[in-house]
């Protein structure tokens, strides 16, 4: 009895070395340990041993079975530390992999220009206004000396939401906003961003909400040539050191006298191309010097101020600068637009 166990012993642990899985394991427990198993067999066959045989076998089985269960036991921690051995290796990652990239947004190019602009400013001394979009006619009109019989004002180019109220048509009204709040002193040295609204037709060069920069400076002695000056800085800055500037005669009812800004065309350097139409200039802006009207309608003493302001389509300024042929672009948010002009 003793040999059969001991070769069932021998037969277990072999089995126990050989198993490569948990379920290989517990099928060679269950086979020898278990209830239906060989060992077991024995022990009931244990009636017909003599009295002194009975105890020395029952050792020997338990010797036998613990012996088992024992090397179970060691084998299983053994495959678990395996297994995590395996997995670890199945998971290593490699570090020296390329990683993937992740798209990141980047400014619309209207942004782009608009906050160029305001830098510009910025560092000559300018503060950034805002004001809001939806407008007296006041502000709009009466205050920039367009009465309220003068032909600009038609219903049929500004969104009226009430006789006296209207989205926008320029930002000029910043103009009287920030003059009454500085109480009739100098200096006043800003520019506004914001968006405007007419009743315009969508096509490629018009839109019924575009966006204008506004400038206005006051004090005493501005000048024309203060205006010239700042103009000439902004086109180099803007457009290349080699631009100059032209000012044309113009017609606006807040300035006197007003002009038309001319930048010398950037592509073809003044002889003449498409982008500047052959003649060689670009018109950028509008400007002039703050009709008294203005100034005194908004608190400030035309006989000691005077001042200069300009305006500006950042729409225009983008779609030269970047060879954009219609102006929906900026607002239609396609990304295979936008993302070309993805700073490095
Ligand atoms: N507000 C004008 C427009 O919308 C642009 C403009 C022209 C603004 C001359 C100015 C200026 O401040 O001086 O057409």
């Amino acid at each position: 009895m003793k040999e059969r166990l001991l070769e069932l012993k021998q037969e277990a642990l072999e089995k126990i070395k050989q198993s490569t899985s948990m379920k290989e394991l517990q099928d060679v427990r269950v086979a020898y340990l278990g209830k239906k198993g060989p060992i077991t067999e024995v022990l009931r066959g244990m009636g017909e041993l003599s009295a002194e045989e009975r105890p020395i076998i029952g050792q020997y089985v338990n010797e036998v079975r613990n012996e088992i269960a024992d090397n179970v036991e060691k084998k299983q921690t053994e495959l678990k530390e395996l297994a995590i051995q395996k997995q670890l290796e199945e998971e290593t990652i490699d570090v020296t992999l390329p990683g993937r990239p992740v798209r990141i947004g980047n400014h619309h190019p209207l942004t782009a220009v608009i906050e160029e602009i305001e830098d510009l400013f910025i560092r000559m001394g300018y503060q950034v206004a805002e004001g809001p979009e939806v407008e007296t006619d006041y502000y709009n009109f009466e205050a920039l000396n367009l009465p309220k019989n003068h032909p600009a004002r038609d219903m049929q180019d500004s969104f009226y939401i009430t006789e006296e109220i209207l989205l926008r048509t320029q930002t000029s009204p910043m103009q009287a906003r920030t003059m009454e709040k500085h109480h009739g002193v100098g200096p006043v040295k800003i520019i506004c961003p914001g968006k405007v609204y007419r009743r315009d037709n969508d096509d490629a060069t018009h839109s019924h909400q575009f966006t204008q920069i506004e400038g206005l400076v006051v004090d005493e002695n501005i000048r024309m040539s203060d205006l010239k000056g700042t103009l000439t800085l902004f086109a180099k800055k803007l457009f290349g050191e080699e631009r100059e500037i032209r000012l044309r005669p113009s017609f606006f009812p807040f300035t006197e006298p007003s002009v038309e800004m001319d930048i010398s065309c950037f592509k073809c350097g003044g002889n003449g191309c498409n982008v500047c139409k052959r003649t060689g200039w670009i018109e950028i802006l509008g400007a002039g010097m703050v009709h008294p009207n203005v100034l005194e309608m908004s608190g400030f003493n035309p006989k000691k101020y005077t001042g200069f302001a300009f305006g500006m389509g950042p729409e225009r300024i983008a779609m030269l600068k970047y060879g954009i042929e219609d102006i929906r672009h900026f607002y239609q948010n396609d990304v295979r637009f936008l993302k070309q002009f993805q700073q490095a």
